[in-house]
């Protein structure tokens, strides 16, 4: 242990704070506040137009890796079917101890190894501050796919994504976010993404497991309204147009003890619904523990399910986004493609976006 707390890794996130205020114009995504109102709307017209037709083939000769040093379905997998619908193709591991890093490999020295076979890396890793680290050892793309209990900008693009298609809006909702609040990195980037929209929060946590001051010093710095909550009542949910649950994350607590005693101290059940507001839409980043009833899965407003497959898209318009070399693919296939409709003189030719 005294070993790694002398690696550079820890050196690095202890003398750095996590937040990564570099502009939308760099190459890597590793946290949702570079990206500005402008961007997030640009990209959630992308992922529009890629679930309109998500096979365009604009990352052809490409390799991206997925580095997942901890566990993932939803992020994982739609980061590689992202790749692979947009013609690229995918390297990675989903097991770290499958790695030389098992072996003591550093994570700058995987990471500079990786470089030398990539085009794009996605990584989630354990540490906060672990892909701002990495995209400051390399010259290739980094994409955040969540970095312990501080960012996941994917999820947040999707989520926004989610809240759009449903609310047929961002502006002026009424967001309740219910469970995990002190390590749920999905709810810490969601109050960043949505900061620009003039949302209301309702934070409904255990004492324990509250939102940090952090992410309420953010709220009273941008003029963010914001209730909190230990009981979650049906007169909040009757006020919500998004109820965000999330789940008492197991493996951020040192004490189990205390994670026992918070587990289950929110569920929702269909009947808490039954005098919610009819565009109300349930979602959740998943997995799910006990926190939403099996019974809620039919209720019309549960949109967990189409949220992860939200995902895909959002994350193919991510991919095209962030990395130069992608977007001048990108462009130059648009370029090409319109070039051949000029050539053949076809009317109607729609560009590939
Ligand atoms: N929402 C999310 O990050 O899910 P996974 O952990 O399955 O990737």
């Amino acid at each position: 242990k005294a070993e790694a707390l002398r690696s550079p890794l820890f050196l690095y996130i202890r003398v750095h704070k996590t937040e990564y205020t570099q502009p939308m114009k760099s190459k890597s995504l590793v946290s949702i506040d570079q990206c500005s109102k402008e961007d997030i709307l640009r990209i959630l017209d992308n992922a529009r137009k890629f679930e309109a037709n998500p096979n365009r083939k604009v990352l052809e000769g490409k390799v991206a890796a997925t580095l997942f040093f901890e566990p993932s379905t939803r992020t994982r997998l739609s980061f590689e079917t992202a790749v692979n619908r947009l013609g690229g193709r995918v390297i990675g591991f989903s097991d770290a101890s499958t790695t030389s890093s098992s072996k003591g490999e550093t994570l700058k020295d995987t990471i500079l190894m990786v470089s030398n076979y990539v085009d794009l890396i996605i990584m989630r890793h354990h540490l906060e501050g672990a892909a701002r680290y990495a995209s400051e050892v390399t010259d290739v793309p980094i994409i955040n796919a969540g970095d312990g209990a501080n960012q996941h900008p994917s999820q947040t693009m999707l989520d926004l994504y989610s809240i759009q298609k449903t609310q047929g809006k961002l502006t002026d909702l009424n967001i309740t976010m219910v469970g995990d609040l002190k390590y749920g990195r999905t709810v810490h980037s969601l109050i960043v993404g949505m900061s620009h929209f003039n949302p209301t929060f309702n934070f409904i946590a255990p004492n324990e497991l509250r939102m940090p001051d952090e992410q309420k010093n953010f709220c009273d710095k941008h003029g963010i309204k914001y209730n909190e909550y230990t009981e979650f009542t049906e007169d909040i949910i009757n006020q919500t147009d998004i109820l965000y649950m999330t789940r008492v994350q197991r493996e951020r607590f040192t004490d189990l003890e205390e994670y026992e005693r918070v587990k289950n101290v929110y569920i929702l059940k269909n009947d808490m619904l039954k005098n919610s507001r009819e565009n109300l839409r349930i979602l959740h980043p998943l997995p799910r523990v006990n926190e939403i009833a099996y019974d809620v899965d039919d209720n019309p407003k549960a949109y967990y399910i189409q949220q992860a497959r939200n995902g895909l898209f959002a994350r193919q318009a991510i991919i095209c986004e962030e990395s130069r070399f992608l977007i001048f693919n990108f462009q130059l296939s648009i370029f090409n493609y319109q070039k051949l409709c000029q050539q053949k003189r076809k009317k109607n030719c729609r560009s590939p976006l």
